[in-house]
């Protein structure tokens, strides 16, 4: 799908991100070309539009963007790269910046989406929520009963980690406590002021009756881990050096873990060791998990997470946590992502100077215009 006018600058949208933000790009000026199809574009289908002189590159997590590809986007005008989210780890951003391409994400706009996605997931996986579903509708559920054939555990009330405290996981917080949560948070970066102001509203919640003071306070990882009901990731994906996060919740921290405990993930899939993670569900280290993203995605055939023993205890959803219409397609950059990735490549292609742009992740350091 091409959509005009022609000798304008060239963008190359790796997947449709809705009419409305698309429409922003073309009256813009810009001549806009959507990979029309659900897939994303193959690595050398990639090379041949990047090589062919686009401008802006529109990006989402699928698309391999390494410095080889980088590498021919600086040789053939290539601007910015605007990323639909606000992960990242699919670019080699390092790569972009020697190269001198701005690259943009989507931070923010899905903050609140996803955190509520993570509150939700810690229901569904605690109270049953789809085995009790599949027992109504497979015609097996015969008899109401007290304990048969299975209860869930409360939330309200419970003791949530918080692992990393960046923008979706104080979102996360928000939400638990108003769930009456108490809050164990873990963060390498500790922002003292947020969790005395959580306090407060804890504090005022209590004063008005709304049962016990709860309490927020940040912690070690080890009494996080071996304290919380609840632990939910908020982490992103480093793969390399001191500040690596791959394989973070490891089998002996998943051994840390209460035996009634549930681990909650919506940040990237290999910050979670998931051969191990199906072994302590295997073998009732903890009592559960729910997922929302994997190591590989869609989930192969082949995971150990697939078991059908795990049914009961394990949830496994299809990288949703951001997947709101208001949050992916609004073409309005402070309401979604698409509005906000678009904005980017506008803001750029207009001429605005990166080091000036709200969203870029690799801003060139202040100084001398790099047009000057
Ligand atoms: C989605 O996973 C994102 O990083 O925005």
């Amino acid at each position: 799908m091409i959509l005009a006018p022609m000798s304008a600058p060239r963008v190359f949208v790796t997947a449709d991100i809705g009419k409305e933000a698309l429409r922003r790009l073309v009256d813009s000026g810009f001549e806009v070309e959507v990979h029309p199809v659900i897939e994303p574009p193959s690595y050398d289908l990639l090379t041949v539009k990047v090589g062919s002189g686009v401008e802006g590159l529109v990006t989402t997590i699928r698309d391999r963007i390494d410095d080889p590809l980088l590498a021919l986007g600086a040789a053939h005008g290539l601007k910015i790269v605007a990323q639909v989210a606000v992960g990242y780890d699919n670019i080699d951003v390092a790569a972009a910046s020697r190269h001198g391409i701005p690259v943009a994400n989507t931070p923010e706009v899905l903050s609140d989406a996803t955190a509520e996605f993570a509150f939700f997931m810690m229901g569904a996986v605690a109270r049953k929520l789809y085995p009790s579903e599949e027992l109504v509708r497979s015609g097996r559920w015969g008899v109401w009963h007290p304990h048969h054939p299975w209860l869930g555990d409360n939330v309200t009330g419970k003791t949530v980690a918080v692992i990393g405290t960046g923008r979706i996981g104080k979102a996360f917080v928000h939400k638990c406590a108003g769930f009456d949560m108490d809050v164990l948070c873990y963060s390498r970066t500790r922002d003292e002021a947020f969790a005395q102001a959580v306090q407060k509203v804890m504090d005022l919640r209590a004063e008005l009756g709304f049962g016990r003071r709860r309490t927020i306070r940040y912690t070690s990882l080890d009494e996080a881990l071996t304290t919380a009901d609840f632990v939910s990731l908020h982490l992103p994906l480093i793969r390399t050096g001191s500040s690596s996060t791959l394989h973070f919740m490891n089998e002996a921290r998943l051994r840390q873990m209460k035996p009634d405990a549930y681990l909650v993930n919506t940040t990237r899939g290999p910050v979670v060791d998931e051969q191990a993670l199906a072994r302590v569900l295997q073998d009732g280290t903890i009592a559960g998990a729910a997922l929302d993203v994997f190591d590989k995605e869609p989930l192969p055939e082949d995971s150990p997470l697939r078991d059908e023993r795990l049914f009961l205890k394990l949830r496994l959803f299809n990288h949703l946590g951001s997947g709101t219409y208001e949050t992916r397609l609004s073409p309005d950059p402070n309401i979604g992502m698409a509005g906000r990735a678009v904005q980017s490549v506008i803001d750029c292609l207009r001429g605005a100077d990166p080091r000036e742009m709200p969203w870029v992740v690799n801003r060139p350091p202040k100084g001398p215009s790099p047009n000057a």
